[in-house]
């Protein structure tokens, strides 16, 4: 397995896989959305908001994440949302999620990039460091309609604390049919 900071000439490809994997896993009608949303947040997110992260076997997409920038009116610190996030259905539980999540947050250290957040299970996502946190603490762009699953950690050596808002996200992310 390749992982890649790159997904350049992969856009049809991964959009697809969002749409197949969350069709499988959730129904047609969360496929269709993710899939779109996937779509989206490739064609309408400057560069600078934007990390696609990808893992591929034999050349052939297997798995691909989403972070995108967060703002924070109060707050000078850079923050990036992990969503969504898709590993092939006949490759799952084979610890490629995992290791693309942590190749992912890596990458963002790297960057300078202050804050991870995200939206989803937390006992998924506390193998790869997320830990839950309140809207409270760190709000988010719409009120959570599940805020058990939000989550964060700090990518640097200071504590994540709290986060002054109010909170921006990007332009496909800004519904809150994903909140
Ligand atoms: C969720 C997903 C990305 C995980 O990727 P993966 O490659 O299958 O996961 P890994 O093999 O890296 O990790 C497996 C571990 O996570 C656990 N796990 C996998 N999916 C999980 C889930 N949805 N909730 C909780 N735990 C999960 C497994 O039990 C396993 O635990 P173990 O290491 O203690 O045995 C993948 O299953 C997927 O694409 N699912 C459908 C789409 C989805 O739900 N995306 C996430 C929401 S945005």
């Amino acid at each position: 397995m390749e992982l890649s900071k790159s997904h350049k000439g992969r856009e049809h490809e991964i959009a697809e896989l969002f749409m197949a994997t969350f069709s499988a896993s959730e129904g047609t009608d969360e496929g269709q959305l993710i899939g779109d949303l996937a779509s989206g947040l490739l064609r309408e997110t400057p560069a600078e908001d934007l990390y696609v992260f990808t893992a591929l076997a034999d050349n052939v997409l297997i798995g691909a994440i989403f972070f995108s920038r967060l703002r924070f009116d109060g707050d000078p610190r850079t923050v990036f949302v992990l969503a969504p996030v898709a590993v092939k259905t006949d490759q799952q539980g084979q610890g490629v999620g995992q290791r693309l999540l942590s190749f992912g947050l890596e990458a963002l250290r790297g960057e300078g990039v202050d804050i991870a957040l995200t939206y989803g299970d937390p006992n998924y996502y506390s193998k790869v460091g997320f830990r839950q946190i309140t809207e409270t603490d760190v709000p988010a762009p719409f009120t959570l309609n599940h805020p058990e699953g939000w989550l964060g950690q700090s990518l640097t050596d200071q504590p994540l604390g709290s986060v002054t808002g109010p909170s921006r996200c990007v332009a496909a992310l800004n519904d809150p049919a994903f909140w």
